[in-house]
């Protein structure tokens, strides 16, 4: 079947097209319903279905004979180890580490904080999580202590697992002082911490409450899978919306397993016993999706890369780990090909490999800028270079050109055609739909294909406030965005304040939140300005309080500091300018659109509702004084 074909039949006939998927996943009760509506109104998929997303991950390929294979390949050019582990060794330590969470009293639907670093730990607390039923909410390493906080406190985990440090280049980050910290700050507290001690930086554990991950694992003995309902969440994962406060996208057990095993082979085009490869972070949905979930139930080898594009040792590290292990399906995000092309802008490292093994280069996480691309296809003669389109939401692809089902012409600047699933329209702010290169907001039909979350964890109202409620009967995805006359669709950006640093899903509000605490500023905004490494990098414009005679650079420097311990280095916030109004319309909605396309150099419409227009030409003349513009 073509990709057109299967494409309409998914929109004909949801519960036909996923049924049959579903048939794919070994249930141990199988669905009563394919699609209905739960209490709240909310589309669920598969109810009535009882599985275990951690048997879809291990056991069944055990059982199947394949606990011989790779499961998982630690490659950490940061600690100098390349390690394999097996289907049956993962699954025994797996096991082993679940009974040692049931052992502190976590049971099914438990939350269970993880703040790990890319070490296989990581990869099996999630997946013991996963076996005893408990929910797992990972939190990015890169956060500072108070947003490590925020999530303790929305997600109220009985356990937090962590490590001692994490590896940046060849820096040695601790994590106990930050997890010490996030613990003091929050309101609630966990029972216990289980630290995994790493030889680069051990942590001081303190009596009774932080237990050590090694003896605690040695003492523990194996827990069997609890099967769940397919409507049980697996993981809460926090990401930015337009305020300062993290959403939790919680993501189901059924609809996930059965999205996510589909698009292994449909669009990565890999299949059981494949190596695959995502050079994410497990604290992003990429690598929840694609280091961990979908290769696993696929029974593919995935790789855990705790390495960086460069620097770890070169700007050869992705063509020595593609080689080393002969990955057929490679996905990265293309800030981190613009870091290579950056340090070996010909490619030349290249040619000390054999990577004739790759058949597909995904890239996602940002807009795949043009440049990036060409040069990418350039040096990859053969390999399709096939951009995709997702989000933290869906937990999966939205467009893509998919491999495994027709590979399509590719459009320089655009993720191609919508996936199976997802009826994709473009809307004006009146709802009308818009016609071919017309920019408006992207929006989805509901329902949402399985995997799309059905809820923000304790806060269903926000989540039909934020994503319902703009156009009733459409998901809206945040992106602005156009689709060409065969309906290739163009994501340009974000019409909300999310923002996107190399890769990294921020919200300015959360930033904003840090600089107002700066007792100097009497008001300020955070805007996204276009960056040629990293995409995008927040840029704060700060209104000082009467009387306050500070200098802008020790000011800057101040703020700086403040953002890393606030929201983390991630954030590169390293510009902030002093400007004597701020744009606003006339109810007190500040204009950052309009700020930020002035400062790209962007055409920009000054609204009709503004406060005061004279204080366009007022900022203009700020931002050009401090050589902004
Ligand atoms: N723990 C602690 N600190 C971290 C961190 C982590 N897990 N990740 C990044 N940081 C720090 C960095 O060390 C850096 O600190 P510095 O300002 O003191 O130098 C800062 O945060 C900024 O990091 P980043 O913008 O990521 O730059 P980088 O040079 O460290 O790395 C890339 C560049 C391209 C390798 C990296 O941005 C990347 O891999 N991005 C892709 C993200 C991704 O996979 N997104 C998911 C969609 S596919
Ligand atoms: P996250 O939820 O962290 O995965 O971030 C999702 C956001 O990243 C999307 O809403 C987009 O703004 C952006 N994004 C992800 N992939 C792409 C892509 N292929 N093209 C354009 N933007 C993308």
């Amino acid at each position: 079947m073509g990709y057109a074909e299967e494409y309409q039949r998914s929109l004909t006939d949801p519960e036909g097209f996923w049924s049959e998927q579903a048939a794919f996943i070994p249930w141990f009760d199988a669905p009563a319903k394919v699609l209905d509506q739960d209490e709240n109104g909310a589309w669920r998929w598969f109810r009535g279905g009882k599985l275990n997303s951690c048997h879809v991950a291990l056991d069944q390929h055990v059982e199947q004979g394949r606990g011989e294979q790779t499961a998982l390949i630690y490659d950490s050019p940061a600690t100098g180890t390349v390690r394999a582990i097996s289907y049956q060794q993962l699954l025994e330590w797996t096991a082993r580490v679940a009974g040692g969470l049931s052992a502190l009293g976590v049971g099914k639907g438990d939350r269970v904080v993880i703040y790990m670093p890319m070490i296989p730990e990581t990869v099996v607390a999630m997946l013991a999580c996963a076996r005893i039923g408990a929910v797992h909410s990972v939190v990015f390493g890169g956060f500072a202590a108070p947003e490590l906080a925020a999530r303790i406190d929305d997600a109220t985990p009985k356990v937090i697992l962590s490590a001692s440090c994490g590896i940046e280049f060849d820096r040695v980050i601790p994590y106990k002082p930050l997890l010490d910290e996030a613990i003091r700050l929050a309101a609630h507290k966990p029972g216990h911490t289980v630290i995994c001690q790493r030889d680069q930086a051990r942590a001081e554990l303190q009596d009774g409450r932080d237990l050590d991950w090694h003896a605690w694992e040695a003492a523990s003995t194996a827990a069997p899978c609890v099967p769940v309902d397919a409507t049980d969440p697996l993981y809460i994962l926090y990401t930015s919306g337009t305020t300062g406060k993290p959403k939790g996208v919680v993501r189901d057990n059924g609809g996930h397993a059965v999205a996510l095993n589909y698009s292994m082979s449909a669009i990565y085009g890999v299949d059981a016993g494949d190596v695959y490869w995502a050079a994410s972070d497990v604290g992003w949905v990429v690598g929840h999706s694609y280091i961990v979930y979908g290769p696993l139930f696929k029974g593919c080898t995935t790789i855990l890369y705790e390495g960086k594009p460069v620097r770890t040792p070169d700007a050869g590290a992705f063509w020595r780990v593609i080689a080393q292990h002969r990955v057929k399906s490679f996905f990265v995000a293309p800030t981190a090909f613009r870091a290579v092309k950056k340090e070996d802008p010909d490619c030349l490292l290249q040619a000390q490999y054999d990577i004739s093994c790759l058949k597909y280069q995904f890239v996602a996480g940002e807009r795949l800028d043009p440049p990036t691309y060409h040069w990418l296809q350039a040096h990859l003669p053969g390999v399709p270079v096939i951009d995709h389109w997702w989000q933290t939401e869906t937990g999966w692809s939205i467009c893509a050109n998919m491999a495994g089902v027709e590979l399509l012409e590719t459009r320089a600047g655009s993720p191609t055609l919508p996936v199976p699933g997802y009826d994709l329209r473009i809307l004006n702010d009146a709802g009308e739909e818009l016609g071919a290169h017309e920019e408006g907001a992207i929006v989805i039909k509901e329902p949402l294909p399985p995997s799309a979350f059905p809820t923000v964890w304790g806060d269903h109202q926000r989540f039909q406030d934020s994503y319902f409620s703009q156009h009733p009967g459409f998901y809206l995805t945040g992106d602005g965005g156009y689709r060409d006359e065969d309906g290739y669709v163009y994501v340009m950006g974000r019409i909300d304040d999310v923002i996107n640093v190399a890769g990294h899903r921020l919200s300015t509000g959360q930033i904003e939140e840090v600089v107002a605490e700066h007792p100097a500023v009497a008001e300020c905004a955070v805007i996204g300005i276009a960056d040629a490494d990293k995409g995008q990098v927040p840029m704060g414009l700060m209104l000082l309080k009467d009387g306050i005679n500070v200098q802008p650079e020790a000011l800057q420097a101040e703020l700086v500091q403040m953002v890393r311990e606030g929201v983390g280095a991630i954030a590169n916030f390293k510009r902030a300018v002093i400007v004597q109004r701020l744009p606003k319309t006339r109810s007190g909605k500040i204009l950052r659109q309009v700020m930020r396309k002035m400062v790209d150099g962007e055409a920009y419409t000054v609204p009709s509702t503004i406060d005061d227009p004279a204080i366009i030409d007022e900022l203009r003349a700020t931002l050009e004084n401090a050589d902004v513009l």
